[in-house]
């Protein structure tokens, strides 16, 4: 489906910055013959819009997941291990969970009140946990709006979402980001445009350096998932953070 997608959207830049994209994806046969190796992969926020994605994504890949929800009725998948907790109950809350695991996806949201403190708090406590747990390998979704990625997610984000909505949630992703930067874990932050359901005509461009001029201003959850599973299991842009979606890059 994502593959579909894809090759159905409009042909990805290629500029200095997006030295580790990938080629266009083979056909599914050979896509399966060239899977990469399986890895155990616990997925926070699983039942979110980019969680579910990636849930299937990984799935598709051939990896054992363990999906995190604090809901008690998921409606995961077969073959999915749910992981019922709530990230913000309390520091150690995480160790259990991560026991055998290859790499983190964390792909949790914010539905609650201000001020937020969520972001900064759960990564906190995961970033102790996988330290006590020998887990190092981290990928975390932060978003559009955090560091220098504020003020390139188009019109729309910048004029409306980001000032009415969004300007605390990220203002804690930004302390996410420190705590994740300081970390001795094998990390990647990944700074998605704003979700839309359809990539419109713009090029794709995976950045790591955010120009003057640069305007992501959108991207699908399909695409957010496997550019997130690209990097858990290829190793992709270790220690950097990157700014992706459908845009202009400056
Ligand atoms: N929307 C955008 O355009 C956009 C763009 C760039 C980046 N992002 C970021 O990308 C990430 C993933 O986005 P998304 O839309 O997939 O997230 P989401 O659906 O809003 O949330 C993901 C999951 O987080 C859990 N959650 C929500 N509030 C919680 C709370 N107060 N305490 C504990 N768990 C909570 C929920 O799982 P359970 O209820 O199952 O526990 C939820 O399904 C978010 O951090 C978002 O800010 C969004």
């Amino acid at each position: 489906m994502v593959g579909r997608q894809l090759r159905r959207g409009p042909r990805r830049a290629h500029h200095a910055p997006d030295r580790t994209l990938d080629p266009p994806r083979p056909a599914p046969s050979l896509a399966r013959r060239a899977r990469a190796p399986s890895m155990k992969l616990l997925i926070l926020g699983a039942t979110g819009t980019i969680g579910r994605e990636l849930v299937h994504g990984a799935l598709e890949r051939g990896h054992p997941v363990t999906a995190q929800t604090r809901q008690g009725q998921p409606g995961f998948p077969a073959g999915v291990t749910p992981a019922v907790f709530d990230p913000a109950s309390t520091p150690d809350i995480f160790c259990p969970h991560l026991r055998g695991h290859d790499a983190v996806i964390y792909a949790l949201g914010f539905r609650g009140r201000a001020p937020v403190r969520f972001f900064s708090e759960t990564t906190r406590s995961l970033l102790a946990a996988m330290q006590a747990m020998g887990v190092r390998r981290l990928v975390a979704i932060t978003g559009v709006g955090a560091g220098e990625t504020r003020g390139h997610g188009g019109f729309l984000y910048e004029h409306l979402i980001y000032p009415f909505f969004t300007q605390a949630i990220y203002a804690d992703k930004d302390r996410q980001e420190e705590l994740i930067r300081a970390s001795d874990t094998d990390w990647t932050i990944l700074r998605p445009a704003p979700f839309r359901s359809a990539p419109g005509r713009e090029p794709f461009h995976v950045l790591t350096d955010v120009r003057t001029g640069t305007r992501l201003s959108r991207v699908t959850p399909p695409e957010v998932a496997r550019v997130s599973l690209d990097c858990a299991e290829k190793g992709l842009h270790r220690g950097e953070a990157v700014f992706f979606g459908h845009g202009v890059a400056g």
